[in-house]
């Protein structure tokens, strides 16, 4: 299948592949981080992937301000005609105050995201359209049955608010790709759980128990594999467009401060989510697991744990990614970002 792009008075028309997969991209942005760069290798490969829409999440940033995040992102690429849709400003039960507890109990967190910003509910609002996310997630679905993908880069609140509200759509999406959890290495916010499922363990309980037919993980165990050096940005920066330049800014001056600390390395997990919808023969080692989130408030709120079938008779297993091959990954991605 071909594509054709129309450049004309700064507008783009991306004509899709019809053999495309369609998704609905659920994101907490943050800057021109991880889940931005997996906006712009999803939005540069037309012929894979046709983005639906985006729905905003309450996890890295809350998610008004994460709207206005990604709004600059399709800007820079002119794709603002990708509709974004506000969801979840908070998640299910996790709060602030209990983010304090658990650090005042069993010791300090490593990141405690959108919680360490003050709220907001309409630095980015004004991005957005009418109607929420939860909404446009049900109406997807329900209009394309059997082929949507549900790309999950953020906390599920959204999703876990959608599979509650309409039960009976969970065999109605095609699968679930999703970043969040570890299985067999440490957390990154405590040294049991990974931020995404930490911020909202609930709606991670709901998506894992579902009957969701196929789930793909990229969890720390493959992310860690993939770091990212001070030389692959060094690749990424030498090419002058608006994108890397953004990129520059964000991974240079914020996380992890390339142009800061030379010898600081950082993690695009995200992005690996995002490279498996283009090509998804970079993952070299996987597993198939039933899994469950740990939603018991205590040190290890947030990790995954096997799940308990009798718990979730119907819940279908998740397919684990464990390991990848890092320059054919880095080769793709680096070629992504950098295009003109
Ligand atoms: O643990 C990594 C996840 O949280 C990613 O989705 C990234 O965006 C980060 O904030
Ligand atoms: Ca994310």
């Amino acid at each position: 299948m071909t594509r054709l792009i129309l450049m004309a008075a700064g507008v783009c028309v991306v004509m899709q592949a019809a053999s495309a997969e369609k998704i609905v991209f659920d994101t907490d942005p943050l800057r021109f981080t991880d889940d931005g760069h997996a906006a712009v290798m999803l939005l540069r490969s037309p012929e894979k992937v046709q983005i639906l829409g985006m729905t905003m999440v309450a996890g890295n940033a809350w998610a008004a301000e994460g709207a206005g995040f990604m709004w600059k992102t399709l800007k820079a690429i002119h794709r603002t005609d990708v509709p974004l849709y506000l969801g979840a400003q908070a998640p299910l039960v996790h709060t602030l105050a209990m983010a304090k507890e658990e650090a005042r109990q069993w010791g300090p967190l490593a990141y405690i995201a959108a919680f360490g910003r003050p709220f907001t509910a309409d630095s980015g609002a004004a991005r957005v359209q009418r109607g929420n996310a939860v909404d446009f997630l049900v109406r997807t679905i329900e209009r394309n049955p059997g082929t949507v993908t549900v790309f999950a880069i953020g906390p599920m609140t959204n999703i876990a608010m959608a599979l509650r509200l309409r039960p009976d759509l969970e065999t109605k999406i095609r699968q679930i790709v999703f970043m969040g959890g570890n299985v067999h290495v440490p957390g990154n916010v405590t040294a049991y759980a990974e931020v995404n499922f930490w911020f909202d363990p609930e709606a991670a309980q709901v998506v894992l128990r579902s009957k969701i037919p196929r789930k793909v993980m990229f969890g720390l165990d493959i992310c860690n594999h993939a770091v990212m050096t001070r030389a692959m940005f060094d690749e990424i920066v030498a090419v002058k467009t608006p994108v890397t330049e953004m990129f520059k800014d964000s991974l240079g001056n914020h996380y992890p401060e390339f142009l800061k600390k030379p010898g600081a390395t950082g993690y695009i997990w995200d992005c690996l989510a995002a490279g498996y919808l283009i090509d998804p023969s970079f993952v070299t080692r996987s597993e198939k697991l039933y899994l469950d989130v740990e939603s018991n408030f205590g040190k290890n709120y947030g990790a995954v744990r096997e799940l308990d079938r009798k718990l979730a008779p119907e819940a279908t297993a998740v397919e684990v990614m464990l390991d990848l091959d890092v320059a054919k990954f880095f080769r793709m991605y680096k070629n992504l970002l950098t295009r003109r």
